[in-house]
């Protein structure tokens, strides 16, 4: 049962419900509400010890229970569990219990989520608009609510199967010659590898649809002669328009009135990467068509994939908040510094970057008004992306591209994915990955992936290493960091051929990732799920936060402590562990419903296939493009019989329920052996029966 409330007026429609119910009348079931001049309050109370799930990408756990959370967009530097909020507003959660429902805000502008922070038991939310939507959502299980939600806002954004490689990027790519030595080293050291992202050193001083006219000026030999080895280039687009003279974009924006105004009317300015800029109003559709056809400059060289960065918008500073900080910098430059004054200083200064005033000072128009930014802030980086895909897809019909996007609000799932942001090289942001997985899946963003290695900071081998065996299962598998660490390139590491097989196994498993991914994609359920989602009633299980179910057949149990050898695992039902160091050197144990200790050493992961389950893998190659997805080994673990399908399209078509697609395997155990049935596509297929083949 699906309930949508309306207060007030609200502003715009956001577009991020796109089959909405009627509206109902009278009182929310749940909530007690109370809505005031500055905003509305709903208030509920909880169950004792139950979950509270959702909030795509934000800090903290899966049971978002016992914290405070804020929705409005934030360049997070520092992902630390005080953060309260990130990159996205994605305001959709489910409230577990005897009573179980599912409760989505749509609301443009800041919404606070209190989880039994101030009070345990009571939960908050609290719009600072009045005028807004409000959905509940009921089911009778935590994946219906879940699908009953995404079947509103719309089918999620799939991405080329190229997509699903091995990515590598870096902030610090001097030139052409350096991405071509990337490409050559991760080749010579047998790692595969389908694209490399290129970060701001291929601009033009930092601007949008430009090439470095130095440094890689052979940009168009660069991306043909790296397609034909089967590796994309993937650059980064930023929100902000340089201020220049005869720049093209800047000046054709000014031309048309299409960036976003002060309250005077005048283009508004605020500096990011290339220092003073304006930025587009991607909340007016001939704003988005215009900036989006931009991308076409890019394509033409061809390309095929693109990362749309700083857009919650990130303001580093405006000419009132550096007015103001200068002041204080004047002021207290002969004084003592005692802490008062310290403190002063260092807020002005710190104070510059992303300040609400200056949000509050920003105009959109919007159906002939003007709006101040702070009302619709959430829905920025979303209609950037949006701007991308609407216009990529008219240039390149029927062609898939890969769109990601730091900021986004629900809606943006349909378009894009997006990588979890800047986080660091410690332990802890490998745990944060797994658990953003299952959020971020809840609100339709399938496509997602964290920088693996970590983005600040050096990374070391072992930590390299340990991230990337959990990111053999995210879509989004790319290494990225930023100019002043520590290269993390895999090759560069004494361990890389350790690396290299990992890699090898995420190729060897894409027929079922890629599979599953679409599966989920169409029937709108989650690539990753916690344990609690498919154990209902298991009382262990719903407390679990470090293993995850990987589309119908895996579970996964990542190490992501430094110096363990192996980590406790608990199995919901019996299941076989396969641990493996390469696709050729894997070992198959039964094993039974429980506790258990596994080890693992560096060089080893470990995944479990669930009973009567089947999974589809390839023979790894160096690229997607050189593997023939045709040819498919079944890994088996099947007692009585199992059935599952295969899905086998080109990477790139869009009619994703074509038949042709698609195979339907039946295996059934007779004599002791596994008698196997095709249906569909015929594949060449190869049988692993790892219930025979125990170690
Ligand atoms: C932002 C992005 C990061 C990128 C950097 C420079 O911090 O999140 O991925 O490398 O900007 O463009």
């Amino acid at each position: 049962m699906m309930k949508r409330y309306i207060f007030g007026t609200p502003i715009l429609d956001t577009e991020s419900v796109i089959h909405k119910p009627e509206p109902q009348q009278g009182d929310i079931p749940y909530f007690g509400c109370e809505k005031g001049e500055t905003g509305v309050k709903f208030q509920y109370t909880m169950e004792k010890d139950k979950p509270v799930y959702g909030l795509g990408e934000n800090v903290r756990g899966i049971n978002k229970r016992g914290f405070r959370y804020v929705s409005f967009c934030g360049n997070s530097s520092m992902h630390t569990e005080s953060l309260e909020r990130m990159y996205c507003a994605h305001n959709f959660l489910i409230v577990d219990g005897e009573t179980r429902f599912g409760v989505f805000v749509d609301s443009p502008g800041r919404v606070v989520f209190d989880i039994g922070f101030v009070n345990p038991d009571e939960f908050i939310i609290t719009s600072e608009l009045t005028d807004f939507e409000f959905y509940i959502i009921e089911g009778n299980s935590l994946r219906e609510i879940v699908r009953s939600f995404r079947e509103i806002i719309g089918q999620s954004y799939i991405p080329p199967r190229w997509a699903f490689g091995y990515q590598q990027c870096r902030w610090g790519y001097e030139s052409s010659n350096e991405i071509r030595e990337v490409v050559a080293k991760m080749k010579e050291s047998g790692i595969p590898l389908d694209s490399v992202g290129l970060d701001l050193e291929y601009l033009d001083n930092y601007k949008d649809f430009t090439i470095n006219p130095k440094d890689y000026a052979d940009f168009a030999d660069l991306s043909k002669e790296l397609k034909e080895q089967g590796v994309r280039l993937v650059p980064i687009i930023d929100a902000g328009v340089k201020i220049e003279e005869g720049y093209n974009v800047y000046e054709e924006g000014v031309e048309k009135g299409y960036f976003f105004k002060d309250k005077d009317g005048n283009d508004f300015v605020g500096a990011v990467w290339p220092g003073r800029c304006h930025f587009p109003d991607f909340l007016r559709p001939e704003v988005r068509e215009w900036f989006g056809n931009h991308y076409k400059y890019l394509t033409d060289m061809g390309i095929e994939g693109f990362w749309n960065d700083m857009n919650e918008p990130t303001l580093f500073f405006t000419e009132r908040g550096l007015k103001e900080a200068m002041s204080v910098v004047d002021e207290l430059r002969d004084s003592q510094l005692d802490i008062p004054r310290r403190r002063r200083l260092l807020q002005a200064v710190n104070g510059m970057a992303n300040n609400l005033k200056d949000y509050q000072s920003i105009y959109h128009q919007i159906d002939g008004k003007m709006v101040s930014h702070d009302k619709v802030h959430n829905l920025y980086g979303y209609n950037m992306t949006r701007s991308a895909v609407e216009a990529v897809d008219k240039i390149l019909p029927n062609h898939r591209i890969l769109m990601t996007s730091r900021s986004s609000c629900v809606g943006m799932h349909r378009y894009a994915g997006t990588w979890q942001g800047d986080n660091y090289a410690w332990w802890s942001h490998i745990l944060f990955n797994l658990k953003l997985m299952p959020s971020l899946n809840m609100c339709g963003f399938l496509y997602t992936g964290a920088d693996l290695g970590g983005f600040h900071t050096d990374t070391s081998e072992d930590l390299l290493i340990r991230w990337l065996q959990l990111a053999v299962f995210t879509p989004l598998m790319r290494n990225h960091s930023a100019f002043n660490t520590r290269r993390q390139e895999p090759y560069l590491f004494q361990k890389k051929d350790i690396m290299r097989d990992v890699i090898r196994i995420r190729y060897m498993m894409i027929p079922y990732l890629y599979g599953e991914f679409v599966r989920c994609a169409l029937e709108s359920d989650m690539l990753f799920r916690p344990l609690a989602f498919d154990y209902e009633g298991d009382e262990v299980a719903a407390q679990i936060e470090d293993q995850m179910m990987v589309g119908d057949a895996l579970m996964i149990a990542p190490v992501y402590t430094q110096n363990a050898r192996g980590r406790y695992v608990y199995l919901p039902e019996d299941m076989m562990m396969v641990r493996l160091s390469s696709p050729e050197h894997r070992e198959y144990v039964q094993m039974e419903k429980g506790h258990h200790y596994i080890s693992a050493e560096l060089h080893e992961m470990i995944f479990f296939l669930r009973t009567e389950k089947m999974i589809p893998l390839a023979e790894p190659g160096l690229n997607t493009d050189s593997m023939d997805f045709d040819r498919i080994e079944l890994l088996c673990n099947v007692k009585e019989q199992g059935s599952c399908t295969v899905y086998v399209d080109d990477g790139f078509a869009r009619d994703y329920e074509n038949p042709a697609y698609y195979t339907t395997i039946q295996t059934v155990r007779k004599d002791g052996r596994l008698s196997v049935e095709q249906n569909g596509k015929k594949l060449s297929l190869v049988i692993t029966d790892c219930q025979n083949q125990k170690l």
